[in-house]
């Protein structure tokens, strides 16, 4: 990564604490960027911006707090970003739980929906302007390859009748991948690009509430998280895909997603959907 490619940039971050979200955040403060980790737990959080900072070689490292659960956090997030930076050069959507019992959030939706999903949706939604503003910039979705797996059910995205950890997951990967088409339509000619990413299977924490065997079978072939975060890091940062919007990666190399994930008719209902079940505070 040349380091001139984000010397000046600010990069902010979901799920910085650990996994591909934290090789990621170590890649951008190698290549020069600000960084700006959303963390959930202080300790975990400030424990992490410490060795991205020394392994980055970097002190422009900057930690934010907020659940992800929790849609009153996140406004809060975002009132405190707005006020401390006056611009978004790269928006990284990188967090994500899998939980093995459904759970409610305290806004009442079901958590994995809220996390990977939605309230990022209103992350990245409430800083278009910031990233229109810093032009050329880029939003990243962090997806996964069980997006072609999932369905997109407007109806009960609670899941409050058939809750299955994984279909669950694999139903908020796929509505990560249809909003990011759905901004990179609505961005389109204004210098912000909206791409989602497979980084690959990764050995990371992602699958511990899942029984052992599931995560041993996924370790097989799974590669280091710093291996995994190159292709995040590349749609962050390389002049390559600059001029790409709307587009799955697998690695580095663009991918078919699933043939529904194009459904542009199925994204606007979700992208409403979406609008409507984060009304402005
Ligand atoms: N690992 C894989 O094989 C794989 C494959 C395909 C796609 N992905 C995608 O890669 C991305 C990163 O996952 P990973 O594998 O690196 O997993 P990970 O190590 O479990 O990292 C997930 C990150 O999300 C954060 N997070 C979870 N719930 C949160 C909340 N309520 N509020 C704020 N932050 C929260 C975690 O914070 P804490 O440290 O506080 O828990 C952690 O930093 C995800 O989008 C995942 O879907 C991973």
């Amino acid at each position: 990564m040349n380091k001139w490619l984000l010397e000046g940039k600010v990069c902010l971050i979901t799920g910085a604490s650990s996994g591909i979200g934290l090789e990621t955040a170590v890649g951008l403060a190698a290549a020069g960027a600000r960084v700006v980790m959303l963390c959930r737990d202080e300790a975990r959080g400030e424990a992490a911006r410490q060795e991205i900072m020394k392994r980055g070689s970097s002190a422009a490292v900057d930690l934010l707090l907020a659940d992800l659960a929790s849609q009153t956090q996140v406004y809060q997030l975002i009132s405190q970003f707005r006020l401390a930076y006056h611009r978004l050069d790269v928006l990284i959507l990188n967090a994500a739980v899998i939980t093995k019992e459904r759970q409610e959030t305290e806004d009442g939706f079901e958590m994995q929906f809220a996390v990977n999903h939605l309230n990022q949706f209103l992350l990245a939604r409430r800083l278009l302007d910031r990233l229109i503003s810093s032009a050329p910039s880029r939003i990243i979705a962090v997806s996964s390859e069980m997006h072609h797996y999932g369905r997109i059910p407007l109806d009960e995205f609670s899941h409050s009748q058939r809750y299955h950890p994984l279909r669950t997951y694999a139903n908020t990967k796929l509505a990560n991948v249809m909003c990011t088409f759905a901004f990179a339509r609505r961005l389109s000619g204004i210098g912000v690009t909206a791409n989602c990413v497979y980084p690959g299977q990764a050995r990371t924490n992602l699958l511990r509430e899942l029984p052992g065997w599931v995560q041993k079978m996924s370790w097989v072939t799974a590669v280091s998280p710093e291996e995994a975060a190159r292709s995040p890091l590349y749609l962050a940062a390389s002049p390559d895909v600059g001029d790409i919007s709307g587009a799955y990666f697998e690695g580095k190399e663009p991918a078919q997603a699933a043939s529904h994930a194009h459904d542009e008719s199925l994204q606007d209902r979700l992208y409403q959907l979406c609008l409507d079940l984060t009304p402005v505070r």
